[in-house]
């Protein structure tokens, strides 16, 4: 079965956008435990909670899974906020730290989000002007997700420091979707 149903999210915490945005910092210290698959909802759902020009949503998210309750790892595909596709099997977490510059702390989280973008789909409207826009839209996909991890009191932080084709190659993604960012997610150690 290589199609995997999310639960609706709850969309519900006890922390206020100002108290999210208030603590919100980068967490580097993972613990080594599973995440729950509420959490991966909420994560799915915030990520792509998000505005983009001319509404052309030129970005696709992958998760890279290692620990995450009822879930196998793999590289999963998300096509919708409840749905993901299997893309590739096993745990992937310690090649995809590698191919970042060897930060080695984004093997002990339980996923990563990766960011990919297919830049086309927005330049054929914008021109080269429509680069800067899929940036910008990256941004806003990774602070909703900082904020959220807040919210779910997770531990997550914004990595842009890595090989392009090397973390192409460990998602195994086909060539139009480009990864521009990453955001390892997983339980706080601290
Ligand atoms: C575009 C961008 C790229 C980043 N890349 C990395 C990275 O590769 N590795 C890392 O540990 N932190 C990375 N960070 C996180 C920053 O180091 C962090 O945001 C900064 O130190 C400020 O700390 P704060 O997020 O806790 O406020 C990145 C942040 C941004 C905005």
């Amino acid at each position: 079965m290589r199609r995997v149903s999310l639960a609706v999210p709850a969309r519900r915490s006890e922390v206020s956008v100002e108290d999210a945005i208030a603590m919100r910092k980068s967490r580097r210290a993972f613990k080594r435990s599973a995440l729950k698959k509420s959490d991966l909802s909420m994560l799915v759902w915030a990520a792509r909670r998000v505005p983009s020009a001319g509404a052309i949503y030129p970005l696709e998210l992958y998760l890279v899974i290692g620990a995450v309750e009822d879930i196998k790892p793999g590289v999963y595909h998300v096509m919708d906020d409840s749905t993901m596709e299997l893309h590739r099997d096993g745990d992937l977490r310690t090649e995809l730290a590698i191919a970042c510059l060897r930060q080695m702390f984004i093997a002990d989280a339980a996923l990563s989000i990766v960011i990919t973008a297919e830049y086309e789909r927005t330049t054929r409207r914008y021109g080269e002007r429509g680069i800067r826009y899929v940036y910008m839209e990256a941004g806003h996909v990774s602070q909703n997700i900082y904020l959220e991890c807040e919210a779910l009191g997770l531990a997550t932080v914004a990595i842009g420091a890595f090989h392009d084709e090397e973390v192409a190659n460990v998602l195994d993604i086909p060539e139009a979707h480009r990864p521009i960012y990453l955001m390892p997610v997983g339980v706080r150690a601290l």
